[in-house]
């Protein structure tokens, strides 16, 4: 990896997709720093997400969202994990730095809300009594934009540890 061309990986899709923890095996496997831009929001803040929608609103949460990726993203030798929101905004992806490696990490709704209500961390933009049907509605809405990423990869029924390979063996082909 060392003559590679690649000088950061961001890993996009929806929530539940396991985009934080892919991104801190490939960092690790890297020994690039890793950088989740919820838990960098929540610093900045000094609150967690879901208090953060809740007390201030979702433009507040967007805005600090923005900025922290706006900082990650100026990095080099860096694996970012924004949240599945982030990678929405139009140019958000193509307008990256050279060197960027974008890759999505495609699951379906029951995956992505499975593995959602799995963790401890609430989701606010799946609360609410169907949260299958809201993610499928949400992740229509968002399919084009995700898209937009360069390397797409079914984590569906695939391990970390097999997508972490899958990004390394691409990095090493280009
Ligand atoms: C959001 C995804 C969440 C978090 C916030 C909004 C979204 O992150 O940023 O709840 O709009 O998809 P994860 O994708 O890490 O769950």
């Amino acid at each position: 990896m060392a003559d590679s061309a690649w000088e950061r990986v961001v890993l996009v899709g929806f929530m539940g997709s396991g985009k934080s923890t892919v991104g801190r095996r490939l960092a690790r496997r890297l020994e690039w720093v890793f950088v989740d831009l919820d838990e960098a929001v929540e610093a900045a803040a000094g609150m967690k997400v879901e208090e953060l929608f809740r007390a201030c609103g979702e433009p507040a949460f967007r805005q600090l969202e923005a900025d922290a990726g706006a900082v990650a993203a100026a990095g080099t030798r860096v694996v970012i994990a924004p949240g599945g929101g982030w990678s929405l905004v139009p140019g958000r992806l193509d307008d990256l730095p050279e060197g960027s490696l974008t890759v999505w990490l495609r699951v379906t709704p029951a995956t992505a809300v499975r593995r959602a209500i799995g963790t401890r961390l609430v989701r606010p933009l799946l609360a609410g009594p169907d949260p299958v049907t809201r993610a499928s509605e949400l992740l229509e809405e968002r399919e084009q934009a995700y898209s937009r990423a360069r390397l797409h990869l079914d984590a569906d029924m695939a391990s970390p540890t097999s997508l972490v390979n899958e990004i390394v063996a691409y990095m090493e082909r280009r």
